[in-house]
């Protein structure tokens, strides 16, 4: 079954799994990075939404500034483009902090975190993205840094090794991750601040496209904004890459000027649906409806039926589907809802509806 290219996944781009989605997505990362860069929010003032999480952590900063300490450690959890990074940016930069970024699954060996650690200054910003996918060995020369603030090294090999201890300055460890649960107890229990990231409201995601079109130069109406912000899963970066999905297509059909009707006209031809269900989310569905009649079944068996990476199906689809009210999880597996069904032309009993 042809994909079209997604429009999901930067998060795809840091572990290219071998399939169909990461392939047809690599295409898109450049754009999508250097726009990601230029569109990021860099102070709270321009940080749409995730009010809870944003009173808080100013509170913890203001705190942290009055003792004059560094903040303590914050993790971030939430499906992919909510705002994890830009928010540990912001953070940094409310500190006046400098800011260390690296990825997990970048860091096989604890040497490869030594000349970091060492070279973070006192109320430093370390961002570590995807913590969840650190090797063990990694994690557990993490403990003593984010507690002691000191690390023990080996240096040399054979009869010459030996362990030496290594003192940090104070830092802020900042960890994001789609998976809390796939974090150890150990790890998890090491962060003081912890904040989980929502799907955003439509009338959030209405902002932030509104933002985004004037930071590019494109002409938008509001019904226009409000056509993407319903389309866009409740994620920012999905509501601004389909900006320039629809800015292109307005471009080419139109006059460039993007108002309700050709948002729609655009979004249609992307294949994304009134929900901003997308051909990949479809097909999860199809398969869990009529192939597997409704469920229970295994993420195993859909990723198999879908050639799809199981991770993919748990960090990017399931997400929002369950958030939607469309899938259940269960301890036996995967189940559609009524609504599920309703919403790709199936009824109950998993028939399709004479439409
Ligand atoms: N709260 C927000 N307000 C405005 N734009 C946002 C917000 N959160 C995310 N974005 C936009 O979405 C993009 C992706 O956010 P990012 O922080 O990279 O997500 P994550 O790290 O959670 O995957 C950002 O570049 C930014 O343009
Ligand atoms: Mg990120």
């Amino acid at each position: 079954m042809p994909r079209k290219p997604t429009v999901r996944g930067e998060e795809q781009r840091e572990e290219p799994p071998p399939s169909r989605h990461a392939v047809v997505s690599a295409t898109e990362t450049i754009e999508d990075e250097i726009i990601t860069v230029t569109l990021r929010p860099t102070g709270f003032e321009h940080y749409v939404g995730q009010h809870g999480i944003v009173e808080n952590i100013k509170v913890s900063i203001e705190a942290a500034k009055r003792r004059a300490e560094p903040l303590e450690h914050v993790l971030l959890h939430g499906p992919p483009g909510l705002g994890k990074t830009t928010l540990a940016n912001i953070v940094a930069r409310e500190l006046g902090a400098t800011f260390r970024q690296v990825s997990g699954p970048t860091l096989e060996r604890p040497g490869d975190l030594v000349g970091i650690l060492t070279n973070l200054e006192r109320g430093d910003v370390l961002f570590i993205d995807e913590i969840h996918r650190l090797s063990r060995v990694v994690e557990e020369f993490l403990y003593p840094a984010m507690e002691d603030f000191a690390i023990d090294f080996m240096v040399d090999k054979g009869a010459y090794a030996k362990t030496i201890k290594i003192n940090l300055q104070r830092f802020t460890l900042i960890g994001a991750t789609t998976r809390a649960g796939m974090l150890t107890a150990p790890l998890r229990d090491r962060f003081g601040i912890v904040h989980h990231l929502e799907y955003y409201t439509p009338a959030d995601l209405t902002k932030i496209v509104a933002h985004s079109a004037t930071v590019l130069g494109v002409a938008i109406d509001a019904g226009g904004c409000e056509e993407i912000a319903g389309r866009a899963r409740g994620t920012p970066r999905i509501a601004n890459r389909l900006l320039r999905r629809v800015r292109d297509f307005a471009e080419v059909k139109a006059d460039g000027r993007i108002d309700r009707q050709i948002a729609k006209a655009a979004l249609e031809l992307e294949r994304i649906d009134l929900l901003g269900l997308d051909a990949l989310d479809r097909a999860f569905l199809n398969a869990l409806v009529v192939q597997y009649r409704g469920g229970p079944v295994g993420i195993g068996a859909l990723a198999a039926s879908l050639n799809e990476e199981e991770n993919t199906l748990i960090d990017v689809v399931e997400p929002y589907l369950i958030q939607i009210g469309f899938v259940q999880r269960s301890a036996n597996g995967r189940r559609a809802t009524p609504q599920a069904r309703a919403h790709i032309g199936h009824d109950e009993a998993g028939q399709p509806r004479l439409l």
